[in-house]
């Protein structure tokens, strides 16, 4: 996959569980130096270790809270510190956020934004610039299936992932002709603690192969970016459920959010 002496550092965020914590096992076994980040500094320490020593490369464990204003551009001046050039940049740290906005955690709100939007934004503002000027590189995008329509009760995820989709589609038309890549990786449900505190039972899910393993998302997420593709959806179901979400009209959406047992009844608008 590696043409030796050509890609060498790659940089994973929320590299400590999950699709992250695959993408870093996987770079790793192909040779990578890693620059993982996340905002646990035990966990980090670990992985970074386990990996360092299972695969006899260097890793840089960076502990920080990607869901602040100024996260991008303090972890750019910390790479530059350190004299480390990303050759792969994997945006990937995320957090799952249910329920209807009016009801929404501002606070809850600001930080999924910050992580899924702003973050990863500049970074790749950050390190694209860097890729652009040595003519190559890699920037990965993990988006989601549910970025093929709009759906209440998952409004700020699912719309922060539909921006990501596409502003990675418009980011990689930019940089192709300076001959860095930009690849979207869009999961559809893959059994990670991102289902932390909900009632899905992962074995079961896992079982029935509605979910994927984070492993089979990272390998087919890496073997797109490698091959320089614009988008890969891991696995038949979850192709399956991109398309069925995009074809599904909006009548029939906010039919079934009218119906839902769960939320409250919409109130009639009064007359004018
Ligand atoms: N699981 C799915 O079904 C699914 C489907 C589609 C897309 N995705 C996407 O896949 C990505 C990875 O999620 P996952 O499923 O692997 O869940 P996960 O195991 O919960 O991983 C999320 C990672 O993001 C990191 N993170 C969260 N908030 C952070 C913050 N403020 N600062 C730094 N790091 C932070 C976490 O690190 P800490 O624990 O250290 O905070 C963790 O390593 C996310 O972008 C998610 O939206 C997941």
């Amino acid at each position: 996959m590696r043409a030796a002496g050509e890609l060498t550092t790659a940089l994973v965020t929320g590299a400590c569980s999950g699709i992250g914590l695959a993408f870093a096992t996987e770079l790793a076994a192909l040779g990578y130096t890693l620059v993982l980040v996340s905002n646990r500094a035990d966990a980090l320490a670990e992985v970074a270790t386990d990996l360092a020593q299972r695969h006899g490369i260097a890793t840089h464990p960076l502990v920080m809270d990607l869901a602040r204003a100024e996260a991008a551009t303090t972890l750019a001046a910390e790479l530059e510190r350190r004299g480390l050039e990303v050759d792969i940049l994997v945006n990937n740290a995320g957090m799952l956020l249910f329920g209807e906005v009016a009801e929404t955690d501002p606070d809850r709100a600001m930080a999924l934004l910050q992580l899924h939007v702003v973050t990863p934004t500049l970074l790749a503002r950050h390190l694209g610039a860097r890729m652009r000027a040595r003519r190559r590189g890699h920037l990965l995008f993990v988006s989601s299936i549910s970025a093929w329509n709009d759906f209440p009760g998952i409004a700020l995820y699912g719309s922060s992932k539909r921006y990501l989709k596409s502003f990675a589609a418009a980011l990689r038309s930019e940089l192709a002709v300076w001959g860095v890549n930009v690849t979207t990786v869009a999961p559809g449900a893959t059994a990670t603690d991102l289902y932390a505190g909900t009632k899905v039972d992962l074995a079961l899910a896992l079982r029935l192969g509605v979910m994927l393993t984070p492993e089979a998302v990272a390998r087919a997420g890496l073997k797109a970016m490698f091959a320089r593709r614009a988008l890969v959806v891991p696995g038949l179901m979850a192709k399956l459920f991109a398309w069925g979400m995009g074809a599904t009209p909006r009548w029939l959406i906010d039919l079934l959010r009218r119906r839902a047992p769960w939320l409250p009844r919409p109130t009639r608008r009064p007359r004018a």
